[in-house]
């Protein structure tokens, strides 16, 4: 890992508040040095903190939340407004949360000038309320899925999904949380007070120009990357602490840069969860990584008056070094300061056992698949909305195995399905890996060994996704379709009328 020289220092932190002069030197993303922000905050702002979007009662027993997209202004940067959308307000969208056994319904009403289409990331859910590409909403027009909700109790999250214009649309502001609770799945010692020691962490980098708005650049091969880290939206960042414990529900949302998360100081904490709900039992570690799309939950426990920080580290991925620098991932990213109050109020110790999370089920296999990802291809073909590439038997379970043979990073997110990770280059995963997952990162030429156990909802004409999720390469075409059907039943064709070109 190169040194971080005070020059380049000193640049992202200038940058970071929008200096033009700064920010036309490293227009070239594939070229710029790696940067730190570290010391260059003071962290005044307090955390934004997304509200829990208020349930309704329907008559049926629904519950009922709506989701409005609009444009609007967010002030991030000292003095400067920037153009921003959102959901209910201008920029990310408000926390869901809803439990196991409960039937939801959304209304998703777009009060943007283009289409958009709205996507349960890590949903278990019928096709048809998927909000990929095939549930397009138009301008003016409002769409309601609803389902039950029937799944661990996890931290999932939701954003648009229109093809070609995802990255464009998540950059700009649309994102939110979704949070699952399972009470039968909640043990005690889990911090849970939403907003006090249960606290969302949708981290995303940014570059702003000049005039405040956001710009567009620069770009790596991967796609955008920041020089600026927003958390919920709150660019220097602070929480104060009021607890011994807390829970940070960490999302990547951001459109190309994996962060390596971790503290300043090198603590200890405990990662409880992956993207699709609870670990067998709490992992000790040091770093947590996450490429997009990918959460994880971690308690962090915090000691009476002190301060503490948040970072992302360096991390290998392997490509060359100007090219990985251009990635981010060289750069050392100061995200979010911890203030812990001078006396905390006690938290309970972890349980040692977290959930009945078991070995994969590999008793019966009904196939085993290659996906083999490069360039902006998998299997050598890019998304084309009439054309199923995958069919699949509600309830069986599939081995999918994943290959990067690029030389250049990318990830692989299915949607519909908690996978596990069996193997990745023929070892076992890293225990925080080891759970359930609907994101796997994927270093240049990396294979991983998927069990993947499809849901119980046929639908042969109404297809879900699967597709790296590096924004960018997504809206590039690195996409597929799979259909689940009753098994042995053939596959179908897109349904007429909800194909859409670009
Ligand atoms: Cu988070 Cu297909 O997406
Ligand atoms: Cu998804
Ligand atoms: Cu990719």
């Amino acid at each position: 890992m190169p040194p971080i020289s005070r020059r380049s220092v000193l640049r992202a932190g200038l940058a970071a508040a929008g200096s033009a002069l700064l920010l036309a030197g490293c227009r070239d993303g594939s070229t710029r040095d790696a940067f730190s922000t570290v010391g260059t905050l003071d962290f005044a702002n307090p955390l934004r903190v997304p509200p829990l979007a208020p349930p309704h009662r329907a008559a049926d027993g629904a519950t009922v939340f709506e989701l409005a997209t609009a444009e609007g202004s967010t002030q991030f940067l000292p003095d400067k407004s920037t153009p921003t959308w959102g959901f209910n307000g201008s920029y990310l969208g408000p926390t869901l949360r809803a439990a196991r056994g409960e039937k939801v319904r959304i209304a998703v009403v777009n009060r943007l000038p283009e289409t958009t289409s709205v996507h349960w990331h890590g949903m278990h859910l019928p096709a048809a309320m998927d909000g990929g590409p095939h549930q397009p909403v138009a301008p003016g027009q409002t769409w309601t899925p609803e389902w039950t909700l029937d799944q661990p109790a996890a931290t999932l999250w939701y954003h648009p999904h229109p093809h070609g214009a995802t990255e464009q649309q998540v950059n700009r502001g649309l994102a939110g949380m979704f949070l699952v609770e399972d009470p039968d799945g909640s043990p005690a010692g889990l911090p849970r007070a939403y907003g006090r020691d249960d606290i969302p962490v949708i981290v995303q980098d940014r570059n702003f120009a000049e005039d405040g708005s956001f710009a567009a650049g620069p770009r790596a091969l991967t796609g955008l990357t920041g020089n600026t880290v927003l958390v919920n939206g709150t660019w220097n960042p602070h929480l104060a602490v009021s607890t011994e414990a807390v829970r940070l529900r960490l999302l990547n949302a951001s459109s190309a840069r994996t962060y390596n998360f971790g503290f300043d100081d090198d603590r200890t904490f405990a990662v409880v969860a992956s993207d699709g709900g609870l670990l067998a039992s709490p992992v000790s570690a040091r770093r947590v990584l996450l490429s997009p799309g990918e959460r994880a939950e971690v308690v962090v426990r915090f000691a009476p008056g002190e301060r503490a920080e948040l970072r992302s580290f360096p991390q290998e991925l392997g490509m060359t070094t100007a090219l990985d620098n251009g990635a981010g991932g060289n750069d050392q990213l100061s995200v979010l300061q911890f203030r812990a109050a001078a006396r905390l109020a006690p938290s309970a110790q972890l349980p040692a056992a977290l959930s009945r999370l078991g070995a994969p089920d590999l008793a019966k296999i009904a196939a085993s698949r290659s996906f083999v990802l490069n360039g902006r291809h998998i299997n050598g073909r890019q998304m084309d909305h009439n054309r199923i590439d995958t069919v699949v038997g509600a309830g069986t379970t599939e081995i999918w195995t994943v290959s990067n043979t690029h030389n250049q990073p990318h990830n692989f997110h299915i949607h519909d399905v908690r996978f596990r990770i069996l193997d990745v280059d023929g070892a076992a995963p890293p225990p925080e890996l080891a759970g359930l997952k609907d994101t796997v990162f994927l270093p240049v030429r990396t294979t991983a060994r998927l069990a993947v156990p499809f849901g119980r909802y046929a639908d042969a004409a109404t297809p879900y996704m699967y597709h790296c999720h590096l924004l960018w390469h997504e809206d590039e075409g690195m996409m597929g379709q799979f259909t689940v059907v009753p098994p042995g039943r053939a596959g179908g064709v897109p349904a007429a009328g909800t194909a859409h070109g670009h």
